[in-house]
């Protein structure tokens, strides 16, 4: 298994562009299952969970024409509407492809996604809102087995909690269904909005993405359209919070600065000496990095994505700050990995406290997984020698290649087979 090698005291200049949101690819790639026309897409990352999302699709029997960051997903043959355990297993977002097949099959057979490192993640909302639309479900052998008598019916779904999948699949599964379906407490994450563009480009009809309220007339088929996938808001923000860190000069291009506005203001209440552009945001050394309290909300707080890279900034801040986790319950496995390289952080319960003004020291660490191996990252450029990190296919999960991206703005990061 790969690990990465991270040389501390880093440098960097220059700038980054932001590849393609991993969160909009993958429940857009799903919802290609809807149509029987071709769906093109641009700006998608070269990640393994893109991968893993490519060959379950083609499990089902849609092809695929991929050159560089464009993908042609050619959905004419689908003859399978089994998501196999190997294949579920490897992600979680797997279950994005309920929905659809449930919806365009009238019959579905998933693996449970099971039990995941940062928490039990049930998938109890996504089931309920799409029992609300007339599927039934069985669990049978470790599978979730879906079914539809005549056709999935619009209905007013009011979601108890908050889910980002759960409203994708919801989402995805009203398209095809008929009449019109109100689906009250939606997620209002910007790959939501992301998805319903995408799908509003196939010829879907939906209205009121970005509120906590969405609407869809139901379409009986939908046509070949184009895609640009929005930038990665998460990516971003682990780099900014990187020259942050670093206390240096750097830009960080291809973003919605939009979509940051509240880690945004939680950073430069710090003191971070930020300019924001239309499209980049420009960070500078700053004289004094102030120690903070957060919590983790649905958008638009501030995102649990971003919650152990936070965290990493925290350490070497002024003073004490304190994290609430509010959407994983347990989502501090990086916490004993930090602390290898001398971070100070105490966990009770659902809060951090997080200790300022640390030195931190290279030595090999354990990827528990995605966000927290980019925190170990973050905290191993700052740190004196190097550090070895292991268990890193967590962080190709979710960043493109991160040894040459940084490394072509400076610091010195080594994968080692
Ligand atoms: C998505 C993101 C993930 C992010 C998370 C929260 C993708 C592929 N992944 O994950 O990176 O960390 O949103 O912003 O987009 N829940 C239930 N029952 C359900 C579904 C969810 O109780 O059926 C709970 C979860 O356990 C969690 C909370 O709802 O406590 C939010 O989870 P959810 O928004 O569904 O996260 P994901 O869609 O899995």
């Amino acid at each position: 298994m790969d690990k990465l090698q991270v040389f501390g005291q880093a440098d960097l200049k220059g700038s980054i562009d932001i590849p393609g949101a991993k969160n909009a690819v993958l429940p857009i790639m799903a919802c290609s299952i809807l149509s029987n026309q071709c769906l093109h897409l641009t700006n998608v990352p070269n990640l393994v969970d893109i991968k893993t999302m490519q060959k379950l699709l083609e499990s089902f029997g849609i092809t695929f024409h991929v050159h560089k960051n464009s993908m042609s997903l050619i959905p004419t043959n689908i003859s399978n509407h089994v998501a196999d355990y190997d294949l579920v297993r490897k992600m979680r977002a797997s279950i994005l492809v309920l929905g659809p097949l449930l919806s365009r099959f009238r019959k579905v057979k998933i693996s449970l996604p099971g039990g995941c490192s940062i928490g039990t993640r049930p998938i109890d909302l996504h089931l309920f809102g799409l029992e609300q639309l007339g599927a039934s479900f069985i669990i049978e052998d470790g599978y979730v087995v879906g079914s539809v008598k005549d056709k999935l019916k619009g209905n007013t779904i009011e979601l108890p909690t908050v889910s980002v999948g759960a409203t994708e699949n919801i989402i995805m599964a009203a398209i095809l269904a008929e009449g019109r379906t109100k689906i009250v407490n939606v997620a209002r994450e910007p790959e939501i909005q992301d998805l319903v563009n995408c799908l509003n480009k196939m010829g879907a009809k939906i209205s009121g993405a970005g509120t906590s309220i969405i609407e869809i007339e139901g379409v009986s088929k939908l046509i070949e359209a184009k895609h640009s996938i929005i930038s990665d808001r998460i990516v971003a923000g682990t780099y900014i919070i990187a020259a942050i860190m670093l206390n240096k000069d750097f830009i960080v291009r291809n973003i919605n600065p939009e979509y940051l506005k509240t880690p945004i203001k939680i950073l430069m209440e710090m003191g971070a000496n930020l300019d924001i552009g239309d499209n980049y945001i420009k960070i500078m050394p700053s004289q004094l990095i102030k120690g903070t309290k957060i919590e983790t909300e649905p958008y638009p707080g501030f995102p649990t994505d971003l919650q152990a890279q936070m965290m990493a900034l925290m350490s070497i801040s002024d003073g004490i700050s304190e994290i609430k986790e509010n959407i994983f319950e347990n989502r501090f496995l990086h916490v004993p990995e930090l602390n290898r390289l001398g971070t100070d952080i105490i966990v009770k319960n659902d809060t951090a406290f997080i200790n300022g003004n640390r030195i931190f020291k290279g030595a090999q660490v354990m990827a528990s997984d995605l966000r927290a191996s980019v925190s170990l990252v973050l905290v191993g450029l700052c740190a004196e020698g190097f550090t070895t990190i292991n268990r890193v296919y967590h962080l190709d999960r979710g960043y493109e290649n991160i040894e040459e991206t940084l490394g072509n703005c400076g610091p010195k990061i080594v994968r080692l087979k």
